[in-house]
């Protein structure tokens, strides 16, 4: 039974037939000769490395600076995306960053950057990029990342176990990330860094988050990866409250649709089935083990969330909005296969320098996505991590397109009230208020917002912000689908500036 998660939208791709991935050009590539890369040695850990290059406008259109490379770690290598910011850092001695890391799990982060929110999108031909007015790299840096390995351009040496769960890779990227701030762009030293991310990333932040938390603080000594908040964009948390959800998404006017999706008879029996599904997942969630968590899986599939899944597919209904067709397999949006003609061209390979244990770059490793659906990962709710976050001052925002339906805001909701930690009183006290965004040069009602700022550290005057905004009008990707509003939320989010 498949669940995935960037989801359904993996599931009937799985049984498709992909295309084969040809180069279009006959010419073998080259092996990328090891001089056009810059090695940084780790001097925290001897197994860890970066291996960087520049690039120049001619694989993504932007004006600002880029480099590309691996991490390095034994026979891992982490594939990376970097860009500098457009406009200057107001304060010379700090520059900010933001990580981007697309969920699935399997999914590479070059949907996020050429499909979404990178400073260069792709071309309607998939044979070039076009400059991205809202790529939001405007006040700060950006690095995308392939993660875990397996996925995208990154790749490991062996056939050995792939990466199963969310924390293993949020050691590596840790890592990475100390080497890459302090070695090698140490302008980011002092920050501020912001992890992005979207879908499943709502696993891959809090886990990677709490790991730079865990590890500045055990060693103080060690350059500090200077975390000052998460932006999670439609992001699965817990996956209980996410398919608690799909009725609401499904069978009301509240994301914005004129009818509820479906009828009368489906709510009924989806509404009837809830509370089985709901008391099955919460076995899994006490007892985590794959064979309870698989069965709770397949009981909330069968009766709730399939009745929208089994129609996902070409023609069919689209999992990330409700409103939206579905045109591909695999996510649905046709340009998602433009990314791939594009980055198999040999050209690509070339300038990437691509080495030979890549044959055929994928936006979505099912190895990896079934890796991960024999765990209990999907099922574990990474509100313990997000705790850990707002415990130790970092900011934390969620976001949501209100059409998607695989990571809902009906979800996001009910996750977000039911969050027991020291804000969640004075949250749940507080209603949803609209906010606006200029859009097209008119000022509009964009969607809704509330948050807190919290005292988090006896004796510390300093507060912890914990936001949640939605988006109207949009799906699963909200850079995609609302490019203008995102780059305002994401704007006003990195300057501490309120919704409102
Ligand atoms: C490239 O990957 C696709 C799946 O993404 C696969 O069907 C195809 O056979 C691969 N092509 C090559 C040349 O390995
Ligand atoms: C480095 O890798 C080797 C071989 O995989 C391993 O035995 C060793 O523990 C690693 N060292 C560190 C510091 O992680
Ligand atoms: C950009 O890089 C490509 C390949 O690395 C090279 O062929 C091209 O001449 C470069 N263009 C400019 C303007 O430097
Ligand atoms: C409700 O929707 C389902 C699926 O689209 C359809 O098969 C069924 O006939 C509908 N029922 C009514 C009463 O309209
Ligand atoms: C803004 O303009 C674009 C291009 O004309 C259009 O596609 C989009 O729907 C408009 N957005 C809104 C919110 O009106």
């Amino acid at each position: 039974m498949r669940f995935s998660l960037l989801l359904s939208l993996i599931g009937p791709a799985l049984g498709a037939i992909a295309p084969p991935q040809i180069p279009l050009s006959s010419q073998p590539a080259p092996a990328a000769s090891a001089s056009d890369f810059t090695t940084f040695q780790s001097t925290i850990s001897p197994n860890h490395s970066i291996r960087i290059k520049r690039q120049n406008a001619t694989l993504c259109d932007t004006p600002v600076d880029q480099y590309t490379g691996w991490l390095d770690v034994g026979h891992k290598h982490f594939f990376f995306w970097y860009f500098a910011s457009e406009n200057a850092s107001p304060s010379p001695d700090s520059a900010p960053l933001a990580l981007w890391m697309t969920g699935g799990p399997g999914g590479s982060s070059m949907i996020g950057l050429l499909l979404e929110l990178g400073p260069c999108l792709m071309n309607k031909d998939g044979d070039g990029t076009v400059y991205n007015p809202y790529g939001w790299n405007k006040d700060t840096a950006m690095i995308f990342v392939d993660q875990p390995v397996g996925v995208g351009f990154s790749y490991s040496d062996h056939d050995d176990t792939l990466p199963d769960n969310s924390f293993s890779s949020a050691e590596d990227m840790q890592i990475f990330l100390q080497t890459f701030i302090s070695q090698v762009f140490p302008v980011h030293l002092k920050g501020p860094f912001v992890i992005t991310g979207e879908s499943y990333a709502g696993h891959y932040i809090p886990t990677l988050g709490a790991q730079i938390v865990k590890q500045n603080l055990l060693y103080p000594h060690h350059p500090q990866v200077p975390l000052k908040s998460v932006a999670i964009g439609n992001g699965l948390i817990s996956r209980p409250d996410t398919i608690f959800g799909y009725w609401e998404t499904l069978c009301t006017t509240n994301p914005g649709v004129p009818e509820p999706v479906f009828n009368q008879t489906r709510c009924d029996i989806m509404a009837a089935n809830m509370p089985r599904c709901m008391d099955i997942l919460k076995t899994c969630n006490s007892h985590p083990d794959p064979a309870l968590c698989g069965a709770a899986e397949t009981v909330c599939v069968d009766e709730v969330t399939g009745y929208y899944e089994r129609e996902v597919g070409i023609g069919g209904r689209n999992p990330y909005d409700v409103t939206a067709p579905c045109d591909v397999d695999e996510i649905c949006y046709s340009d998602a296969d433009l990314i791939t003609k594009y980055l198999n061209l040999e050209s690509s390979f070339r300038t990437l320098g691509v080495p030979p244990a890549i044959k055929n770059y994928s936006i979505m490793s099912p190895e990896v996505e079934r890796a991960f659906s024999r765990t209990v990962d999907i099922q574990i709710s990474t509100e313990p991590q997000v705790h850990y976050l707002l415990s130790n001052q970092v900011d934390v925002l969620i976001y949501q397109g209100n059409l998607d339906l695989v990571c809902n805001t009906a979800g996001a909701q009910r996750w977000a009230s039911n969050f027991v930690w020291k804000g969640q009183a004075e949250f749940t006290s507080k209603t949803m208020q609209p906010w606006a965004s200029v859009v097209n040069g008119t000022k509009t009602e964009v969607g809704t917002f509330k948050e807190v700022n919290i005292k988090m550290v006896e004796g510390d005057e300093k507060t912890t912000r914990f936001a949640l905004v939605t988006v109207d009008g949009s799906g699963h990707m909200v850079p995609l689908d609302q490019p203008e509003v995102a780059l305002d939320l994401l704007t006003r989010w990195l300057a501490g500036k309120s919704f409102d």
